[in-house]
């Protein structure tokens, strides 16, 4: 089976003072969750697709859905505190509703990333059947350096230098077995998904993303969105 999960369970803080978690603001007429959700029932291979909401935007979320979303593969879950928590909310819920086999596989993609395209999606698919974990990713433009309080640590070779997007794509065994792995702090800091499997030794394949593939965070994201689609049509 091949699953398909658009993580929407955050706050989106750094959005600044707006009414409502950033995945639910509207982006040229409608939710930019719901831009993301089209995108997905584009693919007729995946089985189901879930959308896992903060538990106070469920009713929320089920509304938009209905509103905007025919497909019935579509199903909408309640998510954790922490990405990683949201994640596996989704995977409960899976195991608990579809029979299990050890080929399963989950595209999970952020909700605040609308501009997805088909060929990511596809790409996704096809490295997740053959691969534990996939990683989507674009080679960095700018030089990272890394350190804390003001001081450099490393400036790694920026050739050997990605930026992380998402689909990140699993095989949901080697994922739930990595999971297991972590102890209850690892579970809490991890912010990034494919990390779970390289902590528990497995390979992360990367397939290429796209500069525009950006995730919506801060009011400026939001603002080249909106330029964005607006160009578009
Ligand atoms: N996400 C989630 N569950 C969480 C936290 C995040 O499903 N507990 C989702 C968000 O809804 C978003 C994606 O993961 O689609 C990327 O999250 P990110 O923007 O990093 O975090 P947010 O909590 O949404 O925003 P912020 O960090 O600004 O508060």
């Amino acid at each position: 089976m091949i699953y398909a999960q658009i993580l929407a369970g955050g706050k989106g803080t750094r959005m600044g003072n707006v009414p409502m978690p950033k995945q639910f603001l509207t982006l040229a007429g409608k939710p930019i969750l719901i831009h993301t959700v089209e995108k997905f029932v584009l693919e007729s291979r995946f089985d189901a697709i879930l959308v896992v909401c903060p538990a106070d935007w469920l009713s929320h979320t089920q509304e938009i859905i209905r509103k905007y979303i025919s497909d019935q593969r579509v199903h909408v879950v309640t998510g954790g505190n922490e990405r990683n928590e949201t994640l596996m909310k989704g995977i409960n819920y899976l195991q608990q509703h579809y029979p299990r086999h050890d080929d399963d596989v989950i595209i999970t993609h952020d909700a605040v990333r609308p501009f997805i395209t088909q060929r990511i999606i596809n790409d996704n698919i096809e490295a997740a059947l053959v691969h534990p974990a996939v990683d989507t990713v674009v080679a960095a433009i700018d030089t990272i350096v890394q350190g804390t309080d003001d001081q450099a640590s490393a400036i790694p070779v920026r050739a050997n230098m990605y930026q992380g997007q998402t689909p990140q794509s699993f095989n949901i065994k080697a994922l739930v077995t990595a999971y297991q792995k972590l102890t209850a702090s690892q579970k809490a800091s991890l912010s990034d998904s494919c990390k779970i499997c390289l902590l528990a030794g497995q390979p992360v394949t990367l397939v290429r993303g796209e500069s525009f593939n950006f995730k919506i965070t801060t009011p400026y994201d939001l603002r080249v969105a909106s330029a964005l689609v607006e160009k578009r049509d």
